[in-house]
């Protein structure tokens, strides 16, 4: 059953903006809330116009680096019981020896693996979750340690690192939330044609590894999170498959890539 309140974190663009856009198709815009780093009147950091279905509540100013990202998103929520929680903020700033970024490290860690754990205690704590409550993050296949191969070699040390941490603390999470019925679940989306991909000098791969716009990922998203359930949860999915993981034939077979998603991904 879809859930009566949704919550995206980080709602601005890319994934986060298709899933608001789907939520609201599906559950009724007023029942979905999108979190913003900036400002919907353009007032502060240079947004304009809203991009959400009427209806939708945004809350504004909401910088997931920042320590108090979970009571300000409780805020803003006012008293709402949410059913479905997705976690999308995510940045990539690509490394390579020689030239590895510390403050491009400390964002990406902070933003994918410190940030979530406080937002879901506050969440938590604040009794916001609905009783048999979802949560999802958006990691990526690209912090699996099991899908990295010695041909795609070093480098891209903070956003990988930064994922594979992203999973580990989803894990440890999806016991807490295990005796209150809430389930969690790390996923990688598939590979997005989006701004992130796009700055990353990844668009000549697109049609190559089968990348997808965000709309048509929220789709399998959306059925991904309709099956949820406790026994999938503190584990690593992929709802559309094996589409748009570049080493997955090499590292997991010819057969596992056949399968339909939703796939269990290897840590
Ligand atoms: N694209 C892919 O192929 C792919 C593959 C695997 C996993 N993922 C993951 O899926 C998620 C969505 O990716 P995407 O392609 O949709 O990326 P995107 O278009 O670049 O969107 C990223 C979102 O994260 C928000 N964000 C960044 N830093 C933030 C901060 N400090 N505080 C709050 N929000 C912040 C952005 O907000 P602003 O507009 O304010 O910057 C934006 O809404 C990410 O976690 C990404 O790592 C993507």
């Amino acid at each position: 059953m879809p859930p009566q309140a949704a919550l995206i974190v980080g709602a601005s663009k890319g994934l986060g903006l298709a899933l608001v856009k789907k939520y609201a198709s599906e559950i009724g815009a007023s029942n979905v809330y999108a979190t913003i780093r900036g400002y919907l009147d353009g007032n502060s950091k240079g947004d304009t116009g809203s991009p959400f279905p009427e209806g939708v509540h945004v809350i504004e100013d909401i910088d997931v680096s920042e320590e108090d990202v979970g009571s300000k998103i409780v805020e803003g929520l006012q008293g709402a019981a949410i059913g479905l929680v997705v976690y999308v903020s995510g940045i990539l700033k690509p490394e390579e020896m020689g030239k590895a970024n510390w403050k491009d490290e400390v964002a990406m860690y902070t933003i994918c693996a410190i940030a979530p754990v406080f937002v879901v205690q506050s969440l938590l704590m604040s009794s916001s979750l609905a009783p048999d409550a979802k949560i999802i993050l958006l990691t990526s296949e690209a912090g699996s340690i099991t899908l990295r191969t010695e041909g795609e070699g070093g480098g891209m040390y903070g956003h990988h690192g930064s994922k594979a941490a992203g999973n580990m603390v989803g894990h440890l999470l999806s016991y807490d939330l295990k005796e209150r019925g809430i389930s969690i679940a790390m996923i990688h989306p598939g590979f997005l044609k989006t701004g992130m991909t796009k700055d990353a000098g990844m668009e000549e791969f697109y049609d190559k590894m089968g990348a997808v716009t965000p709309d048509e990922a929220a789709v399998p998203f959306y059925e991904f999170a309709e099956k949820l359930n406790m026994d999938m949860s503190g584990k690593f999915w992929a709802p559309m498959g094996a589409r748009g993981i570049g080493n997955a034939e090499e590292v997991l077979g010819k057969e596992w890539t056949k399968q339909p998603g939703p796939l269990e991904l290897p840590w």
